[in-house]
């Protein structure tokens, strides 16, 4: 038998944003035991590893990416006793538990931070990024550098004169990591919440924890905008913010701190943003470095059968084994998986199969299941920070930013779950006042009426991750194109291997096409046929018409 891949290369995970999750106390904010509450239903669903984002002490500007106290909870989320319960009753049912770690940032409330405000002479001054502004009266920002929203990275302060650096929002200074005492601190951090058990860690930002020393300008460019291939835009390649070499180097040293924890092992899953390339340096060269990063180019691809191979080859030859691509559709900053196919019922199961039969760890956000749309509402009714940054943008603008991927409210993403069609959809008690509004459509979208309905999303989301917890497979066998069945380009085939296996391949079928197409599938005989458009797996037979939009998966029979 060969040495099975590591747990995390073979998991799927499921993003829980606490505050729109459930909760039970009914102040309209979701919490800890809401999460406990349903890992009854998450363990149903199938999913096996959970990563909530931020529940830490924070004053909640950026709804808990801007921490206070990295070791304390913030009160409407629950307690410590929370944490570790939910810990515990995850674990007990085989679940692991990744956190969201914030590293490059903190709140400007953080203690840290009020201490190093105080003055030019306070001891924790050197723990963020301060400078004198430009001469003659030190009134213009150090230098060029922008945050990621666009606009100078600096922010005055009055009382000492000086400018700090803010990757993000103005509320949330970046570390100054060039400090050991901030590396220190912060790596302090990391191993008290694996003491604490979790499995694995979600690093925020990642890409711009080190900027460089010399505090040069960054150079001109003409790209307006950035993208997920291409980071750099507002008129400038942000080489000395982001991607720095020094970053890419604390990626190893995290490594290593990672690897002192060793039973069960843990791992890191990186928040970076450009191309293949440059994410997979996030790996380390010896597969050293963070063990994942997030590949976004999955949230601009077109979803045609020619594109969607194009986009496998790419990831298959940046992240060939020991490495492992990452499949993202949605998370708590994009729009919705759903509109990537226009709210069509069948092509969201293909989407779902692709993303769980592909080779990679599947990040799938919570309510994707059940096609949550995004809540479109105007931005100065948005409580996102970000919505509030670009409050007074003209709606078409907003309309075209969100079909082009980027939300410029959060808020329209970040709804609250619905578990069933009535009151508050269940999310938070009938009386209370949830802190999103609900979508309209929760009465018809929901859990529990998607329960009842062997057509439903749901059921297919069930039934993939049933079978990829079944097959090995799926999990993690190698890739190869099933080239010699003469397919049109809207079908996307491949075969997943793993040697020496006893379930030792699968093939998967994936239709992006509008039109029926006739199959001879391989090797039928004593195989089970799974399909997104069929409640049950039948036989496999020789020949098989392929339904638009359908996708199947033939596995050795049970
Ligand atoms: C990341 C998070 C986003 C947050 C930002 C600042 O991009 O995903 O939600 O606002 O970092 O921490």
């Amino acid at each position: 038998m060969p040495t099975q891949p590591p747990w995390w290369q073979r998991t799927t995970t499921y993003q829980i944003y606490p505050r729109s999750f459930l909760d039970t106390n009914g102040d309209g904010i979701g919490d800890l035991p809401g999460v406990i509450a349903k890992l009854d239903y998450l363990q149903a669903l199938g999913v096996e590893t959970l990563w909530l984002s931020p529940f830490f002490e924070s004053p909640q500007a950026d709804f808990g990416y801007d921490i206070s106290d990295h070791f304390a909870i913030a009160a409407e989320y629950g307690s410590l006793a929370d944490v570790r319960a939910l810990i515990a009753q995850a674990h007990a049912r085989g679940l692991k538990i990744v956190l969201d770690m914030v590293l490059n940032h903190t709140s400007a409330q953080h203690p840290w931070f009020v201490a190093s405000q105080r003055g030019r002479d306070d001891p924790q001054r050197d723990w963020y990024i301060w400078r004198d502004g430009r001469a003659p009266d030190g009134r213009a920002p150090p230098n060029n550098w922008r945050s990621m929203l666009g606009g100078s990275g600096w922010h005055f302060d009055p009382r000492s004169g000086q400018w700090y650096f803010a990757s993000f929002l103005p509320f949330q200074p970046d570390l100054n990591y060039r400090n050991p005492a901030v590396k220190a601190a912060m790596l302090d951090v990391v191993r008290h919440w694996f003491r604490e058990g979790v499995d694995g860690l979600r690093l925020d930002i990642f890409n711009a924890i080190f900027k460089d020393a010399s505090f040069a300008d960054n150079p001109f460019s003409w790209r307006v905008m950035p993208s997920e291939a291409n980071p750099h835009g507002f008129f400038q390649r942000h080489v000395h913010t982001i991607d720095h070499p020094d970053t890419l180097a604390f990626a190893r040293e995290l490594r290593t701190v990672v690897d002192e924890f060793v039973d069960p092992p843990r791992f890191l899953v990186g928040e970076v943003f450009g191309d293949a390339a440059t994410l997979k340096r996030y790996c380390g060269e010896a597969a050293d470095g963070l063990h994942l990063v997030f590949l976004f180019e999955t949230l601009r691809t077109r979803l045609n059968g020619p594109a969607v191979r194009a986009l496998i080859t790419g990831f298959e030859r940046a992240f060939p084994p020991p490495f492992s691509p990452t499949w993202v559709f949605g998370n708590h900053d994009r729009p919705r998986a759903i509109h990537r196919v226009h709210g069509h019922p069948e092509r969201a199961k293909l989407l779902a199969a692709l993303q769980l039969t592909v080779r990679g760890v599947p990040f799938l956000y919570y309510g994707e299941e059940i096609g949550m749309v995004n809540h479109e509402m105007p931005l100065h009714e948005g409580l996102d920070p970000v919505a509030a940054r670009f409050r007074r943008m003209p709606p078409p603008l907003v309309g075209w930013f969100r079909r082009h991927g980027i939300l410029l409210n959060r808020d329209e993403c970040r709804s609250p779950m619905q578990w069933h069609g009535g009151p508050n959809a269940g999310f938070t008690p009938p009386t209370a006042t949830p802190w999103l509004p609900l979508q309209r459509g929760a009465t018809t979208t929901n859990v529990a009426a998607q329960e009842r309905d062997p057509d439903s999303l749901l059921w297919c989301y069930r039934q993939l991750l049933a079978l990829r917890r079944a097959e090995p497979a799926l999990q993690a066998g190698a890739l190869t194109w099933l080239d010699d069945l003469g397919l049109p380009g809207d079908v996307v085939a491949f075969r997943r291997t793993l040697a020496g296996d006893p379930r030792p391949t699968a093939d998967v079928f994936l239709n992006f096409g509008d039109r029926d197409v006739p199959l001879e599938l391989p090797e039928p005989a004593g195989r089970t046929l799974v399909s997104t458009l069929r409640p049950a797996p039948l036989p496999a037979p020789h020949t098989y018409t392929l339904r638009a939009h359908e996708a199947v998966v033939l596995v050795a029979a049970p």
